[in-house]
């Protein structure tokens, strides 16, 4: 029996495209929307591939009102959506910070006015990110959901906690009728196991796994690494690397837990850190990457990169217990993942 219709924005983009995958394996129905601000049209047919099912998809700015508005008048029983759409470039939007606020805000905006209209039940799963975190004090390594939020340090940052606060408010004054599950990534990387769906970077990658394997295939000259003269063992910054089908997997389990369990959720919105649980500096990555595929990455040690926190690794045992989830791909097989997922978009 058919599971319900779950509405994804920005289904064709990096994480999207894997939830999308998961949810049909899930047995949700599933509709995705997504205006190619950061991904192409093939990518629907390679989830299809993936899933061998036709995918129903409109391709629809999330920020225009008027396109949200024909969405849900032609999908009226939509039952949750999940939020992707969004622009996510840290560099890029102190550049553009306009840009970023009015896409990122109005999207939401425009998503929880035509979810809600006339009174209509919501159900909203939100991609936040641990950049509303902040450099987390020592103490609060690893960090869990009752760390304190800091001022982010990007617009792109901003956008994610102001997004928490809309939800926050919206669902508030909803009393009950519109509930929130917010996911707060670390640092998604790798590829579908398939190959046929991954991380497809425009121009020059800013995340680090995309640039060690443009640099193991020669495309890119040389990796740099920002910095080795932080607090940390190795002097290079410290992530918690989650494979992104472990992150799409708890994306089911959130919209599982709002239409099947809403009544064990504390208050309207819940917040989830969705990372490992372990820390892993760049340099570690960049081992970890040469003995995982034996393939050696040409790097330097470079400046730091303005903006960059020092350490940052989640501690996700609320996750792992509320929401029966736990990312635990070995990353060997993650990075091995990345790295076949270039090599097949390079043949
Ligand atoms: C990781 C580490 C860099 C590139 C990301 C997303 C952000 C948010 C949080 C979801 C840092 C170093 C990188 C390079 C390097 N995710 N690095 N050389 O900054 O943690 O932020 O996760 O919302 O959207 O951007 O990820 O991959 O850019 O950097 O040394 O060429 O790798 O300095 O220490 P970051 P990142």
């Amino acid at each position: 029996m058919k599971k319900a219709k779950i509405l994804v924005t920005g289904g064709t983009g990096y994480i999207g495209s894997h939830t999308v995958v998961e949810l049909d394996a899930a047995g949700y129905e599933v509709v995705v929307v997504d205006n190619f601000s950061n991904s192409t049209p093939e990518v629907i047919d390679n989830i299809e591939s993936i899933t061998g099912k036709k995918i129903t998809f409109l391709e629809l700015d999330c920020a225009d009102k008027d396109h949200m508005r024909l969405l849900f008048a032609k999908h009226p029983d939509i039952s949750a959506a999940i939020h992707f759409a969004a622009y996510k470039a840290v560099g890029e939007s102190v550049d553009k910070p306009v840009e970023y606020y009015h896409n990122n805000l109005s999207s939401l905006l425009c998503l929880l006015s035509e979810m809600t209209a006339g009174g209509r039940r919501g159900s909203v799963v939100f991609s936040s990110s641990c950049t509303v975190y902040g450099q987390p004090k020592a103490e609060h390594l690893p960090v869990s959901e009752s760390a304190p939020l800091q001022p982010a340090t990007s617009p792109y940052g901003k956008t994610k906690q102001m997004c928490e606060d809309i939800l926050t408010d919206a669902s508030a004054a909803m009393k009950g009728a519109l509930k929130v599950i917010s996911l707060r990534y670390f640092n998604p990387v790798g590829a579908h196991p398939s190959a046929k769906i991954g991380e497809l970077p425009r121009g020059v990658p800013q995340n680090l796994l995309p640039f060690v394997t443009q640099t193991a295939i020669g495309l890119r000259e040389q990796l740099s690494v920002f910095g080795n003269d932080y607090n940390t063992p190795d002097g290079s910054c410290i992530r918690d690397y989650i494979y992104v089908c472990d992150l799409a997997k708890a994306h089911v389990k959130a919209v599982d837990r709002m239409l099947e369990r809403a009544d064990e959720m504390e208050g309207d919105i819940e917040y989830f850190n969705l990372g490992t649980g372990r820390g892993l500096s760049v340099l570690e990555i960049v081992n970890m990457f040469e003995k995982a595929t034996g393939v050696k990455v040409n790097y330097r040690i470079a400046p730091r990169r303005a903006g960059d926190v020092e350490q940052v690794w989640a501690d996700p045992a609320r996750a792992n217990k509320v929401l029966g989830w736990k990312a635990d791909t070995p990353l060997e097989d993650v990075l091995r993942s990345a790295w076949e997922w270039e090599k097949k978009i390079r043949s």
